[in-house]
């Protein structure tokens, strides 16, 4: 069995003190809470606060992304080393929002998950197809590309723990989710890409997540699917409530 992640997304949203009040409240929600994993990503100058906050809690952190070098003249990146240092276990890694607005490439997601794989987080590798794609029947072929041009070069022993969001562009922040069938067979076919790439072992432990308007009300809908491990949550992870409801899926 894969042990179910729920990661929350916060984009570009919150401050360091709202950041911690989120946390002050929402950590007594899910205490306790011991057979899923949790993970909250805050903006970057968030990062130090939340961490401090999470002490003594079982909720992971993670950075909304990472640049590949170690250090350098690199004006406006953070290194891995970095994030490993504020106390990030995590890296969300090729979000649509960073593919569609910031210029991000298959090729940039791949050099960005073999530094973080190397300073120890945890990728959480996002692909999705969009609206148009979906509707020229192309969701397949680019999710394999996406996937294959993603993991380009790596090993398998690199990414025994690499989480895998399915994102479909069109789901994200429009309250329109996707189905749990439409979700469920994104998912298998994403799995059975990385089994013929890297073999058996990797696809039984890759957890794979659904992300696109995850709310309290469908989540369990989603998880009862064979191959859906978890959720990336963008809007309705900003709210203590609604994201320990999410957390809680039954
Ligand atoms: P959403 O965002 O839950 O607000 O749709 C998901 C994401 O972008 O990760």
């Amino acid at each position: 069995m894969r042990r179910p992640l729920i990661a929350g997304n916060w984009k570009m949203y919150k401050t360091p003190a709202e950041a911690v009040d989120f946390v002050q409240r929402f950590a007594p929600l899910v205490a306790g809470i011991a057979d899923r994993d949790i993970m909250i990503a805050p903006a970057f100058p968030a990062l130090a606060a939340v961490a401090a906050a999470l002490k003594g809690t079982s909720v992971g952190l993670g950075a909304q992304d990472v640049f590949w070098e170690a250090e350098g003249a690199f004006t406006g990146q953070v290194a891995p080393r970095m994030l490993v240092a504020c106390g990030c276990r995590y890296a969300i890694i090729g979000h649509s929002e960073r593919r569609q607005y910031f210029g991000e490439t298959d090729a940039g997601v791949c050099r960005k998950i073999q530094s973080a794989v190397a300073a120890g987080l945890i990728p959480v590798m996002c692909v999705g197809e969009t609206e148009a794609e979906r509707e020229a029947g192309q969701t397949f072929p680019v999710l394999d590309k996406q996937i294959q041009n993603g993991l380009e070069g790596l090993i398998a022993d690199q990414l025994t723990a690499l989480v895998i969001a399915y994102e479909p562009v069109w789901a994200i922040g429009t309250g329109k989710t996707a189905t749990a069938g439409q979700a469920q067979e994104a998912h298998q076919f994403i799995r059975s890409r990385v089994a013929e790439r890297f073999g058996p072992a990797l696809p039984g432990a890759l957890r794979i997540l659904y992300g696109g308007s995850v709310k309290p009300e469908n989540i369990s809908e989603l998880m009862a699917m064979a191959d859906i491990d978890g959720a990336l949550v963008g809007g309705a992870s900003l709210k203590p409530d609604s994201f320990a409801g999410i957390v809680k899926f039954k």
